[in-house]
């Protein structure tokens, strides 16, 4: 492997972007549905009925500032992806939203309320499955570290049938992650796996 992981992810993405634009299709999502239906679940971690400070890690060209709007929700939000073209999109498609910016710098983000990040442990390539499950849990604990009230995250789930995984995907045992997160992370978490996709989503909550 020469190239590092977070180059690669980064150029896997902008690819999509380039060939499919701000679509689902654009962040290697099947459809509208689909994207929106795990936001609802990575947004349960949210306390909504007050208002708080959003991260989306991943934020692709900034859907997920879309469906909070349109729910209604009074958070400030704050978009963070690798790709430049997704994160010149969501700028210049949202330039009126005074509490939401996007970012590429890493090191320009601070701690928030929450984050949430929708698809981003998944696409492995040919990164071994051992420095894959190292880099996935090292970036869960950047999403612990920068949540302060808590963090979640969605995965493709080991309990897929087998002929429709793809090999260049990761498909880590849910059971495992929980056990992280509530060994790592906080007492309270919960294991969501009952939402008709071929993944999971991990909420830690850390204000109970
Ligand atoms: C499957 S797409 C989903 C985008 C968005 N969350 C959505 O659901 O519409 C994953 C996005 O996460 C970004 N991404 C993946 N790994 C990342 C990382 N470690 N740090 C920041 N962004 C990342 C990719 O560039 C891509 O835009």
């Amino acid at each position: 492997m020469t190239e590092p992981i977070l180059r690669r992810v980064e150029r896997y993405y902008t690819g999509k972007f380039t060939q499919h634009g701000a679509t689902p299709r654009g962040v290697d999502w099947n459809s509208v549905e689909s994207q929106a239906l795990r936001f609802e679940q990575v947004l349960k971690v949210c306390d909504t009925s007050r208002p708080f400070r959003l991260l989306d890690y991943g934020c692709g060209y900034g859907a997920l500032l879309d469906h909070v709007r349109a729910r209604g929700f009074d958070c400030e939000y704050v978009g963070f992806d690798l790709s430049a073209p997704m994160l010149d999109h969501a700028r210049d498609t949202h330039p009126r939203d005074a509490a939401a910016r996007f970012v590429g710098e890493a090191e320009a983000l601070e701690p928030v309320d929450y984050v949430v990040a929708s698809g981003i442990l998944n696409v492995r390539q040919d990164v071994p499955v051992d420095d894959w499950r190292a880099y996935v849990l090292s970036v869960i604990g950047r999403l612990g570290a920068l949540g302060t009230r808590g963090f979640s995250f969605n995965s493709l789930t080991s309990y897929s049938d087998a002929d429709r995984m793809r090999p260049d995907l990761y498909y880590p045992d849910p059971c495992d992650l929980f056990d992280h997160c509530k060994r790592e992370h906080s007492r309270n978490v919960a294991l969501l796996h009952d939402y008709g996709l071929y993944e999971f989503t991990i909420l830690v909550r850390k204000d109970v």
